[in-house]
């Protein structure tokens, strides 16, 4: 089989790369892997220098939305696992333009290759932020879109699209959306990395509005693992939730971000709330619990831990990247 993965060199997409390189995801044994991606700020090929040497890997530099290199480069690929976009909320509020290009016309470039190519299967990963924002209880998969923000706005454009191009000319389309991602090699502006990364050099840390924010933890190695199986049994036109199993607030999160690097609350700095800050994500997955037999593994105890842990030995891979992070909050002593 041969896999094309876009935005392969990011937090998610790499993730999958190494797994699947590795023999890790049943299903993608002995597998040609080829990443296609932008190399963006948050796009870096040390996420990659695990299997870079390896013998069915190959890198391509480009940008979904250049349609002549997406065409050359899907040619011969039997699947496409679409993970390329702009994936930060604080950016897209700041600037939303790229997060229109890359992630509405960059998956419109991908999808029209993949029909020309006779792709077999497009599996195109999202999130659950495309609903907007549920008090109580979980969203199943034909919720409607109501999304609040730029960036989930243009994920939602990108998966209506999708899903069209199943309708309209039977590409075989199948849609993931899952919670917050969190583990190793994640770039430092998203909580977790910025948090760890933070407490790690004694600075303070940003809490935004009040901490009551809730969301779902998933472990990137789940979610990886999650979209092999839709990738392998997924039906074609169909969206499936992924999930984590762990709600926690804001500043439940915070505080065991403290209690792992060894931090207390004097260091939080409480910010003013994110604009149109969604207060509560919450999926049901029991279809994909039902259909494909997927379940979370990672407890979130033990994969914080080991994502600290990794944090505080890979200083290397974080340091040269925590000046591009700084549009997510404050680098300030912890001290001051
Ligand atoms: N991180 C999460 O918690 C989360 C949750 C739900 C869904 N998702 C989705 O998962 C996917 C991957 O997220 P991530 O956290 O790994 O993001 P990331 O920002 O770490 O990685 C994105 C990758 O895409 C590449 N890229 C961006 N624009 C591109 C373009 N136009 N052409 C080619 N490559 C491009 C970047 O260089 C980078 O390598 C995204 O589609 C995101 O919407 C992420």
């Amino acid at each position: 089989m041969r896999i094309l993965v876009t935005g392969g060199a990011g937090f998610i997409g790499s993730e999958f790369v190494r797994s699947a390189l590795r023999g890790e995801l049943p299903g993608s044994e002995g597998a040609h892997v080829t990443v296609l991606d932008k190399l963006t700020y948050s796009g870096n090929l040390e996420n990659l220098a695990p299997v870079a040497a390896h013998p069915r890997f190959r890198f391509v530099t480009g940008d979904t939305c250049d349609a002549r290199l997406v065409d050359d480069v899907v040619a011969g690929h039997d699947v496409i696992v679409h993970f390329a976009a702009e994936s930060h909320v604080d950016r897209s509020i700041d600037t939303a333009t790229q997060f229109v290009l890359s992630n509405v016309l960059g998956t419109q470039v991908m999808l029209e290759a993949a029909l020309r190519h006779r792709v077999a299967r497009f599996v195109h990963v999202s999130t659950d932020e495309v609903y907007g924002s549920i008090d109580s209880g979980s969203w199943t998969e034909d919720a409607p879109l109501a999304p609040n923000v730029p960036y989930a706005a243009a994920k939602a454009g990108s998966d209506l699209l999708a899903l069209a191009w199943h309708r309209t000319r039977g590409l075989d389309v199948v849609v993931t959306r899952c919670t917050n991602n969190y583990g190793h090699y994640q770039f430092p502006e998203k909580v977790i990395p910025l948090f760890v990364t933070n407490l790690l050099d004694g600075l303070r840390v940003p809490l935004y509005g009040d901490g009551g924010n809730r969301r779902d933890w998933l472990h990137v190695s789940d979610h990886c693992r999650a979209i092999q199986m839709v990738l392998n049994g997924g039906r074609p036109g169909e969206v499936y939730h992924i999930g984590g199993g762990t709600e926690l607030s804001n500043r439940q999160l915070t505080e065991r971000l403290l209690a792992a690097c060894g931090a207390d609350w004097d260091v939080v700095d409480h910010v003013p709330d994110r604009q149109g800050h969604d207060r509560r994500y919450s999926l049901d997955i029991t279809k994909i619990r039902e259909e494909l037999g997927y379940e979370p593994r990672v407890r979130f105890e033990d994969g914080l831990a080991a994502t600290v842990e990794w944090y505080r030995r890979n200083r290397s891979w974080w340091e040269p990247l925590k000046p591009a992070s700084a549009l997510s909050g404050p680098a300030v002593p912890a001290g001051t």
